[in-house]
């Protein structure tokens, strides 16, 4: 079990007032909240570290450069990477757009086939759609069921001679859904295909073993794991990191970049570690937090995390399917679910449902979460709301937003809330 109360007074924004009551944060598959440590190893960088890194010869600069690929170990340590494979990015988005720019878009021929699904968030649909106009690949989409799981069946029946990758989520930002990708791993590769995982909403929320899943590409924000924002994380298999060459290029990628004469040209020999795909002065600063939330996390432990989630989620399922005329969107099977359910008050736009909460100080989201597609297979057109927890989140929080969502249901059956 975890220490909530404990772990909750390393969060000072926990304790602010949000319209005249306390801060109850459901918002954490948008961003998670900073603890202590983090906001003060950022600060303590600042004052007592700061240069540039892999540039200088100085004390400083050598001091900074030591913390920074520290920073690497540990996030390699959390997924059980080796740190040559962690690539640092600015977020998830940036991460997966790496994938489609400099490894798919000059492996892809014009008539290959990428397969998605149709529960992804836009960032692993979009950068695919473009590449699909740069390179004439097709996009093919993964089915997802009325009870929001994947249509697994479908990936054998989708997969041809043409098909390239499978970039898939592990877990929905929408729905919590967990994917089994570990068993989408081994049918890609049993038919030859590398697999690039999103794990934006699952590697902060429970344990992550690349090794075991097995897969070539996962992606993964820092912001969304008590580290700074401007920080994710890409690792690529330490194979396929070898044989690409960067599209972001500049300082830090290249080993040398020789003036040939006779050529009239540059001759570019491209470094061979992770920080040829971190073209220019990296988000220093931020990776270096992003590890101390990476050690606060392992410290918690991540299963252990995974579990108050799970606690989390079945109470707001109860207490929703108590209240009535609300609607619950993905699995009602909390073992296959990350911290995060989606919902509707029948009949009420979800923006209003958000606003009502927020003036009790609730912060939840609503809207289409950036994934509208998967919002038209769930029958919410309007889009939904969605509470999403974290370490800090308590029962007796969501006992509070269940009273909010209860006194709304009932003034609206009593016509009081149109
Ligand atoms: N991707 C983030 C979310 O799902 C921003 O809210």
């Amino acid at each position: 079990m975890l220490n909530v109360e404990e772990i909750r007074k390393d969060f000072p924004i926990l304790s602010r007032e949000v319209n005249g009551r306390k801060l109850i944060y459901f918002d954490n598959a948008a961003t998670t909240q900073k603890p202590v440590q983090v906001i003060n190893r950022v600060m303590e960088f600042y004052m007592k570290n700061h240069a540039n890194i892999h540039r200088g010869i100085h004390t400083l600069s050598q001091e900074a450069s030591q913390l920074y690929e520290e920073a690497r170990e540990a996030i390699a340590k959390m997924i059980n990477a080796n740190p040559k494979e962690i690539i640092f990015t600015k977020n998830t988005t940036e991460a997966i757009n790496i994938v489609a720019y400099t490894w798919a878009l000059r492996k892809l021929k014009r008539g290959d086939e990428i397969l998605t699904s149709l529960m992804e968030h836009h960032s692993n649909i979009t950068p695919w759609i473009t590449l699909s106009q740069l390179r004439g690949v097709k996009v093919k989409f993964i089915g997802v069921n009325v009870d929001g799981t994947l249509k697994m069946e479908d990936i054998p029946k989708l997969i041809s001679k043409r098909t390239r990758l499978i970039t898939i989520t592990h877990a929905s930002n929408v729905l919590g859904t967990i994917n089994d990708v570990k068993g989408i791993v081994k049918i890609a590769h049993e038919n030859g295909i590398p697999v690039s995982i999103d794990a934006a909403q699952s590697a902060p929320h429970m344990p992550i073993n690349v090794k075991d899943i097995n897969c070539e590409f996962l992606a993964f924000s820092g912001h969304k794991m008590l580290g700074p924002s401007g920080t994710g994380v890409l690792y690529i298999k330490s194979e396929i990191l070898k044989e690409i060459e960067p599209t972001i290029s500049g300082g830090g990628t290249i080993k040398n970049v020789k003036w040939i004469p006779e050529m009239g040209t540059c001759k570019i020999d491209w470094g061979e570690g992770p920080e040829k795909l971190e073209a220019g002065t990296p988000n220093i600063a931020g990776v270096i937090g992003l590890s101390e939330a990476a050690k606060y996390l392992m410290k918690i432990g991540l299963e252990n995390i995974e579990r108050h989630e799970k606690m989390l989620v079945e109470e707001t399922m109860k207490g929703l399917m108590d209240i009535g005329d609300v609607k619950i969107y993905g699995p009602m099977n909390p073992n296959i679910k990350v911290g995060i359910v989606a919902f509707n008050i029948n009949g009420l736009n979800p923006h209003q449902t958000a606003l009502i909460l927020d003036q009790y100080g609730i912060a939840v989201r609503s809207g289409f979460h950036c994934a509208e597609p998967i919002h038209q297979i769930i029958g919410a057109e309007d889009g939904s709301v969605r509470a999403s927890y974290y370490i800090y989140n308590t029962k007796s929080e969501i006992e509070e937003m269940l009273n909010v969502i209860r006194e709304i249901v009932e003034l609206r059956r009593g016509g009081e809330v149109r």
